[in-house]
């Protein structure tokens, strides 16, 4: 049993596999939060709670005079309420039906069941019976009666809680939830940092690491989308935590829309963080009876640092979170026209493309956005989703066959919840669209939004997607979202409800791709926001993986899929090789570099292949060959980073296989000194008392380089390189392994360890 309840001393005790969590009602019938870390027996942790008479720091009425000290306002709280004596940061605030906002919640009763919970309409982890179990806790508060109903689901075997929230109307009145937070957790006396990711379009989930000090530090979006400017993901550490050592939290927030993660330590040193939907577009009505149900956050702990953080989330989001027929099915290798052609191409260029492509090994065509309605740039066309046939010089459905007649599949972009102002759907319904009435709307990309928190907007963009998917041999669908949202207003809510919009449009996005990938489950989709710009586990639900970032350079992709690597797993991340001088930043960098960089994701080529040169096309046949040999570890292996992008010289990471019997490790010198220090990594995840053969790919330069630099890098090749060395698991995890030198500005290298 993960869920131990001892129900003479009304505490809960959830257990992982190397954590411990625990809640525990107090005299006054208040749920206290007693405890979260490294995993214990079940100790009644709430001898830690130690109160003194706070000034300023009142006391429930119940409590009265007799005891100053116990106060809400410093107690450790479950579930934390606005207006009532708690003055940090809250979880739930309501307006009641007379206009006060003030709430209290005692404890009810609790449900034990078997499984992971679901949340009606909205993403949530999912589990088998004898893989979770879930605890429901019932909170009410007697004034107000408003009714809270908290939510854990625990998979032990992979460190994971998660937790949701549902809020229920039991008065007479109407009331409406200001703010109704996911998570709310309190750690009793810690000194923390955080690890945060930010960004912005084509530079997306920066790390960046603060302590926490007394205030409120927060990240959010109020973007409509979750954005590319904070991901919904955080870590919490201890001091000193890195890769490898120290207590660490993450929480991520599984939900696609605006969010708020606020990190508050209080006049105690304690620390209080909050996660949930983002407060100030939220304003959700409640009828007497009627219920509100949360998006769900996700908690993960370990004792040993990131590394281990990270691979807990990674496999949770691979098998719980990720689902359908593409789950665990190889993604093709694809090639993708944008970068190719942007707006510009013809029906048959996009054919030869396809053509050059297959006979390279390449599975998958996907002809990106400019084949709608008028659309020869981004001015105009978005809503019109019918094939400019013109254009394309056939129908949609000829093309498609004309492409799979060279060898590969076909996919297709769409950006269904954007319209043009010039486009047919404008003209024919501009009560579609997201503004606010009599004032302007303002323009993002010189496009506007589908309003699709209504039914109808839901079921046309149903309707057209349907007809083109089932007429057009189409087994890959990009998913795109080219703007953040504002001017927030629907035609469809009454004034009072306007605050609803926010959430009821990501319930209608969350609708539609429900309904397209059960009537369509052989299509694989890709999620999209001008790149990384909705890279949320929510996302990840309906789309197994994500185009990562629209900047294509390999040395920005480090920090880009290093930032990304700490909640999401490698078979997340949309990742392809583009031409050079790279079209985002002007970087040139070596063939090599660019497909190992896109190797540590799902890969693709987005560039024009028929403009390219035999050697170049060898290349790919090669990079094709090794990425198709390579899938399975990579994909499902252990994820390890060992030097970050922000190093002197190199970013190192390591994927190896689940027995430790086989790794990868990915080299990229981002950094040119001269004579420079060696490059040193302590590999992990091997086996100790193993012996291993190092194997450095040399296909790429071997029969490129003059014969001086190659014996120059043969006669500087560490130890371990040569025919017939062996080194010792444990010599390589705990001494370490030499990177070889680089030969040319930004080499990458990529060494396979194997056990014999
Ligand atoms: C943004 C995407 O991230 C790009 O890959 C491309 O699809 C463009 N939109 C098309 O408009």
């Amino acid at each position: 049993m993960a869920i131990i309840v001892d129900q003479g001393k009304n505490i809960f005790t959830l257990h992982t596999k190397n954590s411990t969590y625990q809640m525990k009602v107090d005299e006054l019938g208040f749920l206290l939060h007693t405890y979260y870390g490294s995993r214990i027996d079940n100790t009644d942790m709430s001898y830690l709670i130690y109160n003194m008479d706070r000034g300023f720091s009142g006391n429930p009425y119940e409590i009265g005079g007799k005891d100053r000290s116990y106060s809400l306002d410093t107690l450790p709280q479950e579930y934390s309420c606005f207006g009532t004596g708690d003055y940090r940061i809250s979880a739930l605030r309501i307006k009641n039906g007379d206009g006060s906002r003030g709430v209290q919640l005692y404890y009810d009763k609790y449900i034990l069941n078997k499984g992971k919970y679901s949340i009606p309409d909205l993403p949530a982890v999912y589990a088998d019976d004898d893989e979770s179990e879930t605890l429901e806790i019932i909170m009410k508060d007697p004034y107000s009666h408003v009714e809270v109903h908290l939510y854990y689901g625990v998979l032990e075997k992979n460190d994971i809680i998660t937790r949701a929230v549902k809020v229920v109307n039991k008065g007479s009145e109407k009331i409406v939830v200001e703010k109704a937070a996911s998570l709310s957790l309190d750690w009793i006396s810690q000194d923390f940092d955080w690890i945060t990711f930010y960004g912005r379009h084509n530079m997306e989930r920066i790390t960046q690491r603060s302590a926490i000090n007394h205030g409120i530090q927060a990240i959010g979006s109020v973007r409509g989308t979750s954005s590319h400017h904070y991901n919904p993901f955080a870590i919490l550490c201890e001091k000193g935590a890195d890769e490898t050592k120290g207590q660490c939290f993450g929480i991520s927030f599984v939900y696609s829309g605006e969010f708020l993660m606020e990190v508050e330590k209080d006049q105690v040193n304690q620390t209080r963080l909050v996660c949930g939907i983002h407060p100030d577009n939220f304003e959700w009505n409640l009828l007497p009876g009627e219920e509100f149900n949360s998006p769900e956050a996700i908690m993960t702990y370990s004792p040993h640092g990131f590394g281990q953080l990270s691979r807990n989330l990674h496999e949770t989001i691979r098998e719980h979170i990720c689902r359908g027929e593409w789950k665990h099915k190889r993604r093709p290798v694809l090639v993708n026209n944008w970068e190719a052609t942007y707006f510009n191409f013809t029906g048959d260029q996009l054919v030869e493309i396809a053509k050059d492509a297959a006979k390279l090994g390449v599975e998958l065509f996907v002809l990106d956005d400019g084949w709608v309605g008028k659309r020869d740039n981004d001015n105009s066309g978005l809503g019109d989703w019918y094939p400019n046939e013109e254009k394309l010089g056939c129908s949609l459905k000829e093309l498609a066959e004309r492409i799979l007649d060279t060898g590969v599949e076909f996919g297709i972009w769409f950006e269904p919840e954007a319209i043009s102002e010039d486009s047919n759907l404008y003209r024919e319904h501009p009560e579609w669209v997201v503004r606010i009435p009599g004032r302007p709307p303002a323009l993002s990309r010189n496009q506007l939004v589908l309003d699709f928190s209504r039914k109808d907007v839901q079921y046309y963009i149903i309707e057209r997607m349907s007809d083109i998917l089932s007429e057009v041999p189409i087994t890959y669908v990009k998913w795109d979202f080219n703007r953040s949202i504002c001017d927030k207003f629907s035609n469809e809510l009454g004034p009072e409800y306007q605050g609803e919009f926010a959430h009821r449009y990501v319930l209608g996005l969350y609708r539609v791709l429900e309904e397209l990938t059960t009537k369509f489950p052989h299509i694989l989709f890709e999620g999209c926001s001008g790149g990384g710009g909705r890279f949320d586990p929510g996302m990840l639900y309906y789309t197994p993986h994500i185009w990562c970032s629209d900047n294509t350079d390999p040395i920005a992709r480090l920090t880009i899929q290093y930032g990304t690597s700490f909640g999401y797993p490698v078979s997340t991340v949309g990742a392809h090789v583009s031409t050079v001088p790279n079209h985002q930043t002007r970087r040139v960098t070596p063939f090599s570099t660019r497909a190992y960089v896109a190797m540590s994701g799902i890969f693709g080529y987005q560039l024009d292949i028929s403009k390219m040169t035999e050697e170049e096309k060898d290349d790919i046949r090669k990079q094709i060959e090794i990425y198709k040999n390579r899938y399975d570890l990579i994909q499902n292996g252990h994820y390890y980073r060992l030097l970050p992008p922000t190093s002197d010289m190199c970013t190192v990471w390591e994927i190896a296989a689940k027995d430790g019997k086989e790794a990868i490790i990915t080299a990229v010198y981002h950094n040119v000194e001269a004579n420079p220090a060696p490059v040193m990594v302590q590999v992990q995840g091997l086996n100790e008392s193993g012996s291993y053969q190092l194997e450095l790919d040399t296909v790429f330069w071997e029969d490129k380089l003059d014969e001086k630099v190659k014996n120059w890098l043969l006669s500087k090749l560490p130890y371990g390189y040569g025919e017939g060395e062996l080194i010792s698991g444990a010599a390589l995890m705990k001494g370490g392994l030499v990177i070889p030198p680089a030969f040319q500005e930004y080499q990458a290298w990529q060494i396979i360890i194997k056990q014999c």
